[in-house]
């Protein structure tokens, strides 16, 4: 009896760690696009702009944010210094607009914790307005990276070298 029904309780126990898997990285979905909207981030240089996307960027008219661990990294005149890193906890906010409307969130978070990481310990994911998914941190960022990994990068972003 015992043996015949061991295949089942390993089935059920595989099915298990999936579902666990799957609300761990709903979650991360979910806390993520909650810390894109914080009030609390700060603008790219401190002023109130809207870019027009360079460097072959799929992402369109943007303002860009960071939160305050992140911005006490952006020492050189506003920008991450070349050859330095983010700390860990930092996120960075890609607001993209049609018109005035913002429409989604495109987002980096520096997190050696997470068991969604990728290359540099960055979390990547990507959010409409409203919450919906687009872009999993689930994914790992692997249609993030090849394009944060190409052009000049300091640590994994493209924006100091263009805006
Ligand atoms: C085709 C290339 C490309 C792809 C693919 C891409 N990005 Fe970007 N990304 C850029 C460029 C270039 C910038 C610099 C800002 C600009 O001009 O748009 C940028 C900027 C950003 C920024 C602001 C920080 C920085 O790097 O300057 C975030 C956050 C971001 N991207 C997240 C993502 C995420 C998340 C994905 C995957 C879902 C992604 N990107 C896919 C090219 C790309």
């Amino acid at each position: 009896m015992i043996k015949h029904s061991a295949p089942l309780i390993l089935l059920g126990f595989s099915i298990f760690l999936i579902h666990c898997k799957k609300r761990k990285e709903e979650q991360l979905n979910e806390s993520l696009y909650d810390e894109s909207m914080s009030s609390s981030l700060v603008f790219y240089k401190g002023v109130d702009s809207t870019y027009t996307a360079a460097g072959g960027s799929p992402h369109g008219p943007f303002k860009l944010k960071f939160n305050t661990t992140a911005s006490a990294a952006l020492t050189d005149n506003g920008r991450l210094p070349a050859g330095s890193s983010f700390p860990q906890g930092s996120l960075i906010v890609k607001e993209l607009y049609s018109g005035n409307l913002l429409t989604t969130y495109v987002v980096m978070k520096k997190d050696k914790e997470s068991r969604f990481r990728s290359e540099g310990d960055w979390v990547w994911g990507e959010y409409k307005a409203d919450g919906s998914l687009i872009y999993s941190a689930g994914n790992k960022g692997m249609s993030c990276i090849p394009c944060h990994t190409s052009g000049s990068v300091r640590d994994y972003t493209r924006s100091f070298d263009l805006h």
